[in-house]
């Protein structure tokens, strides 16, 4: 009801645009390069807002339910965008609380009210208060292999924030994207706009030469250098289903070290997938049987710890560590998923963080105790994502991954992002 609300008004307010070429062959997937900033160790979505198109870099949020920008006079947020009336059934469709007095009382007029929404901070957790604004969104189109032109859409919907809700997040920002479940995140809006299907995937990357890259709307094929489709490599578990919030989680059923079993006292582990974390962050329980689990397998293959280096724990000398092609040879971790045979397997390239400094040189078991009380046991951080590729398929609800795409010879910073003119 609520979504049929939010299709006719958007057919309501803009008659359609004509598209440069409305061919049938006109791809309906689109991509966004995704840069890692290594003093945050966040993620960042390059995309094109305003009219005409300008490039901006958003932080990149995969739980966030919508995205935001911060409205000051200096980014011409004013002048090409609309804000929404409090009265509109857009609004209502928002769940907008500002507005509570226009739904009440219907000869109220609120036609001059604007639509307000809280727009957050996910790195600080702060909030602000902003108005809902819709302008254009164009993303590149893809066939899985380049980025091709540029397509657009002109009802993106977004929040307004004052300019210090930057404040934490990484430098040369001007707002989140959210990419959360939810009908107004970036990738349902992007899916519902482009008739495409509600799937995306992300190919997250540490390197800081070339970026990773999320596909809009496209179960695949996704190529990388050189010509490897990561689409073929994809393993799958349903996304546990969550009515209040709008972040992604998985169900485990265990954890493996080197095959072995981490001995917790559940076997339904409800885990979040948050890009907003840097590293893995375990409830203390988990973290101590985990790490001293981690810690006994890798006594068996002659690895000893050495002294801790914060904010990690367990740690090896870097000169005793072998390296393979998948990263530091150490035990493997397996995430393992309703029925024994699908694990999503963790290398040394995503378990373990590479540190040298005030004279040492070791590999840190890269997983933070999140304390006793955690709204979640288990959170998995960016760190345990690059190099992997994640395909959140929302109209099957479920995840599908690759585990270490290290291991098919290829990097997530390997994707061809020459534009191919004539692909649109
Ligand atoms: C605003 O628009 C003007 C003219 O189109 C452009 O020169 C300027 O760079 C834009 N400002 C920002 C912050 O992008
Ligand atoms: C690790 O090994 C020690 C010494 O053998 C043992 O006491 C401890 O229970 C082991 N811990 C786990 C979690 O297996
Ligand atoms: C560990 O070291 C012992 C003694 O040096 C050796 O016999 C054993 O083969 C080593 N094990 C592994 C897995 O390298
Ligand atoms: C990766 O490359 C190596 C060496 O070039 C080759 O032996 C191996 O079969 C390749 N692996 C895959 C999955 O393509
Ligand atoms: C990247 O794509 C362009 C356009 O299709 C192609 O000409 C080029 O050879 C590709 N680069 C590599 C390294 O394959």
């Amino acid at each position: 009801m609520l979504l049929y609300f939010f299709f006719a008004f958007s057919l309501f307010i803009s008659p359609p645009s004509p598209s440069p070429s409305p061919s049938s062959s006109s791809s309906s997937s689109s991509l966004a390069p995704i840069t890692k900033d290594h003093e945050t160790h966040l993620y960042t979505l390059s995309l094109y807002l305003n009219t005409p198109p300008q490039a901006t870099t958003l932080l990149l949020d995969l739980n966030a339910p919508f995205s935001w920008i911060h409205c000051s006079d200096n980014n011409n947020i004013s002048s090409t965008y609309h804000s929404i009336s409090c009265n509109s059934p857009l609004c209502s469709a928002l769940g907008s609380r500002a507005c509570a007095k226009c739904h009440h009382s219907p000869n109220t007029d609120c036609s001059n009210d604007p639509c307000i929404l809280s727009p957050l901070n996910s790195v600080t957790h702060k909030t602000s208060t902003g108005k809902v604004i819709t302008g254009s969104l164009a993303l590149p189109v893809t066939d899985g292999r380049n980025p091709g032109q540029l397509k657009g859409f002109d009802e993106f919907l977004l929040s307004c924030s004052k300019k210090s809700l930057l404040k934490g997040l990484t430098k040369g920002v001007a707002g989140l994207a959210g990419l959360g479940r939810s009908r107004f995140s970036l990738t349902t809006q992007v899916s519902t706009s482009f008739s495409s299907t509600s799937t995306f995937a992300l190919c997250l990357t540490g390197s800081p030469s070339a970026p990773g890259v999320a596909f809009f709307g496209s179960l695949g094929p996704y190529y990388f250098l050189p010509e490897i489709d990561l689409s073929k490599t994809l393993h799958y578990t349903p996304l546990v289903q969550n009515p209040v919030q709008s972040d992604y989680f998985i169900s485990l059923t265990s954890i493996k070290v080197n095959g072995v079993i981490v001995q917790l006292n559940q076997n339904n582990i409800l885990t979040k997938l948050s890009t907003a974390t840097p590293y893995t962050t375990l409830q203390s329980n988990i973290y101590k049987v985990f790490t001293e689990t981690f810690v006994n397998e890798s006594a068996k293959v002659n690895l000893t710890v050495t002294n801790p280096m914060e904010p990690f724990k367990v740690c090896y000398n870097a000169d005793e560590v072998l390296d393979t092609k998948v990263g530091p040879a150490v035990p493997t971790v397996d995430l393992v998923m309703e029925g024994d045979d699908v694990f999503w397997r963790i290398f040394g390239s995503n378990s373990m963080v590479r540190i040298a400094r005030d004279g040492v040189d070791v590999w840190c078991l890269g997983v933070l105790d999140g304390g006793i009380r955690t709204e979640t046991l288990i959170v998995i951080g960016g760190h345990q994502m690059e190099d992997n590729l994640m395909q959140f398929d929302l109209d099957q609800q479920r995840l599908g991954f690759s585990s270490s795409v290290l291991a098919y010879n290829t990097s997530c910073s390997n994707f061809n992002f020459t534009t191919v003119s004539n692909l649109s």
